[in-house]
């Protein structure tokens, strides 16, 4: 199984997901601010796993810090909190994760400091054991809407190394699979960070399922000879009428699966659900460096000084999305009751 995170002794453990798929490195964050810059360098990236890597860094944070009483580690808590919650702004699964970890915070606080350390550094252990578990689960509900066999499409990368292990969408298809399902994934390139050729198609090709790699630009041309069953992408934060934010690009595929007659389901955990959000347009996007345009593997691709926009993330209407999969079960519309309803029973 690949190990995305793991909290060791010496610090966070991450597969370096810049070098991949031509080098499966890893590193280890020995301080909260190195955890904090994997997280923006994408060294780890994708919406759970970006969240129990937050919670990994206050865990090692707070370990590492030399407070003597409650007051002195409240304050290191709370910048160390801070500093982990700029490092992205649009996957919702990091403030959920720092909320978690206050939330814990505040219900042992009038415990010794180490018991503090302790508990907090446990209590990070335990979202990468529930992170996996969810995952499983969502693929074991997910699994019965894809077909008997035929091609998925997918976009970005949501499989084990956008979580902890065996990913949102990506764990759907390998719960079909493993239930026996011949299935083909067609994984979108996904412009600009490669995140579905590099990472997408390195995992599910150790995993032994069948990929094909296509640019962005093609999925519309494939869908129309008639190839695709079905997509399913995952979710970075998911408002509270079922608008899904997800990598850049998500919200043409919705298009074109709609206008092709084609499912369009989104895999995603209840931390991706953000019922403070209204709708769509209140999620912020994160803009990332031109670099990521003007730049391939090094090499510069566009004349100097053009203007470039790199935005990582769109927003797709929840009226494309054909059902939202969670751990829980299978949701449809109307999103906003059916996402409300299911927050309630499960909070
Ligand atoms: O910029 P990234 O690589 O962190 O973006 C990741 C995605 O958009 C994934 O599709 C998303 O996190 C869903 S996987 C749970």
């Amino acid at each position: 199984m690949i190990k995305t995170l793991e909290w060791t002794d010496a610090g966070v453990r991450f597969i370096d997901q810049t070098k991949l798929p031509t080098e499966e490195t890893y590193v280890t964050c020995k301080t909260y601010e190195e955890v904090a810059d994997a997280i923006r360098t994408m060294v780890v990236r994708g919406a759970p796993a970006i969240g129990v890597a937050a919670a990994m860094g206050v865990a090692l944070g707070v370990r590492d810090s030399k407070a003597i009483d409650h007051g002195e580690l409240k304050r290191d808590f709370d910048r160390i909190c801070d500093a982990l919650a700029s490092t992205r702004p649009t996957a919702v699964n990091l403030f959920w994760a720092i909320r978690r970890m206050k939330n814990k915070f505040d219900a042992i606080s009038a415990q010794p400091v180490a018991n503090i350390q302790r508990s907090l550094i446990a209590e990070a252990q335990q979202m990468l054991v529930e992170d996996i578990a969810t995952n499983q689960a969502m693929g074991k509900h997910g699994a019965v809407l894809l077909p008997a066999s035929g091609s998925i499409l997918t976009h970005c990368n949501a499989g084990a190394l956008c979580a902890c292990g065996y990913g949102t969408a990506l764990g759907v298809i390998r719960a079909a699979v493993e239930s026996g399902k011949k299935l083909h994934v067609f994984a979108d390139e996904t412009r600009p960070f490669l995140q579905g050729s590099r990472l997408t198609a390195w995992e599910l090709m150790k995993d032994g399922i069948p990929t094909t790699v296509i640019s962005d630009n093609m999925a519309g041309a494939i869908m129309r000879q008639g190839k695709i069953a079905a997509v399913i992408v995952g979710a970075d934060r998911i408002a509270a009428n079922g608008d899904v934010a997800n990598k850049i690009g998500t919200y043409t595929v919705a298009i074109l699966a709609k206008e092709h007659g084609i499912p369009f389901y989104v895999a995603a955990p209840f931390s991706t659900i953000d019922l403070n959000t209204p709708d769509g347009s209140q999620i912020p996007i994160e803009q990332r460096s031109a670099r990521e345009v003007t730049h391939m593997a090094g090499k510069q691709i566009t004349p100097d000084g053009v203007m470039v926009e790199n935005p990582a993330f769109d927003v797709t209407p929840h009226h494309y999305v054909s059902a939202i999969i969670t751990e829980r079960g299978i949701l449809r519309e109307p999103y906003t009751e059916t996402l409300s309803a299911s927050m309630r029973v499960n909070t």
